[in-house]
């Protein structure tokens, strides 16, 4: 079987050396069976491509410049995700200092971080999400304490800092479908962080969707190759998708490891949009002592393991070793 192994942050390809050492392979293939080992292959050797091995991250852009608004109220939407992710980022955050947000779209936490007093760079893919933060911070005057850069978070070279006290990539590492992209958006992130600086990062988990799935696209099921792949490779096995949502999910196992290969020592990794939220309206109309009391008990059982996989949105916290 092919596998693609991190060591040291650099990544390495198993790979069979014919079709014939594959699980369950016989001694003669099919023409389809062979080009279906081809193309797997080249699809996990993007590594070693060489200079065309950048994914083309075109369709995320298409996606998030068509409806910005859309954007802005998904938190609105998601309002148990926003409150615990809230109530890790007022437990975890230093107290004052600077942070790098990473896929900040409208700002919702940028604007939100600003008010309380942090110095922030924020940065996104979408030019348009970012217009819409930059007159959210001009509205509350906070346009001063806030660098905006358009750049993709796999090179952050705009970014001349290196000393931040905290960082957060809230998205991206959910649409860089290619594991090696996500490697090196952790790297760009990792290298900005001063020693100690804390680290958030979210994940969509591959078995907290199928709710969704069910709710969204029941005949999903079906098309049983694509269920399969999803579960072995967390993406669609279409390497471009051009429609819909292009989207990586997280297995639990991988996300502790994937940071602490980098450098990081794990701090937290929690259930930010647990299985109970599975139709968010429930939380979303509840009111004062209510609403806190359920937030204090989702946020207890957030990091029980039983809750983790099952949850829609993972949060990581580290720290830089
Ligand atoms: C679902 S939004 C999340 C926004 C916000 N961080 C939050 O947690 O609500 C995902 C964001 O990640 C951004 N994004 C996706 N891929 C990116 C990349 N490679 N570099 C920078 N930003 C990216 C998108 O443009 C979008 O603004």
């Amino acid at each position: 079987m092919i596998r693609l192994d991190r060591a040291g942050g650099y990544a390495m390809i198993h790979k069979p050396s014919s079709l014939a050492e594959r699980p369950g392979a016989h001694k003669n293939p099919t023409g389809t069976e062979c080009l279906n080992f081809v193309t797997e292959f080249l699809d996990t050797v993007g590594v070693i491509r060489g200079d065309n091995m950048a994914d083309d991250l075109s369709d995320i852009i298409d996606h998030y410049s068509s409806d910005p608004e859309m954007e802005r109220q998904r938190l609105v939407r998601h309002q148990l995700e926003h409150d615990l992710t809230w109530r890790y980022l007022d437990n975890y955050l230093p107290a004052r200092g600077s942070v790098l947000e990473v896929g900040a779209a409208t700002g919702v936490y940028t604007v939100e971080l600003a008010k309380r007093g942090y110095n922030l760079t924020s940065v996104d893919l979408v030019a348009a999400l970012l217009d819409e933060c930059r007159k959210s911070l001009a509205a509350k005057s906070l346009e001063e304490q806030v660098n905006l850069v358009v750049a993709d978070a796999r090179d952050l070279s705009q970014v001349a800092e290196r000393e931040f006290d905290a960082a957060l990539i809230m998205g991206p590492l959910y649409h860089l479908v290619q594991e090696e992209d996500r490697i090196t958006a952790l790297s760009e992130v990792s290298n900005r962080l001063r020693e100690g600086g804390i680290i958030f990062s979210t994940f969509i988990s591959r078995y907290g969707i199928m709710g969704d799935v069910m709710k969204a696209i029941p005949n999903w099921i079906e098309d049983q190759t694509g269920v399969q792949f999803l579960l072995e490779h967390g993406r669609k096995p279409d390497h471009y998708p051009k429609e819909g949502f292009r989207g990586y999910f997280a297995t639990v196992s991988e996300i502790a490891p994937l940071h602490e290969e980098l450098g990081f020592e794990s701090m937290v990794l929690a259930a930010v949009e647990p299985a109970i939220s599975a139709d968010d309206e429930s939380y979303n109309r509840l009111q004062g002592k209510q609403r806190r009391l359920w937030l204090n008990l989702l946020y207890k059982i957030s990091t029980d393991e039983s809750t983790i996989g099952a949850s829609r949105h993972l949060l990581y916290i580290g720290r830089k070793r």
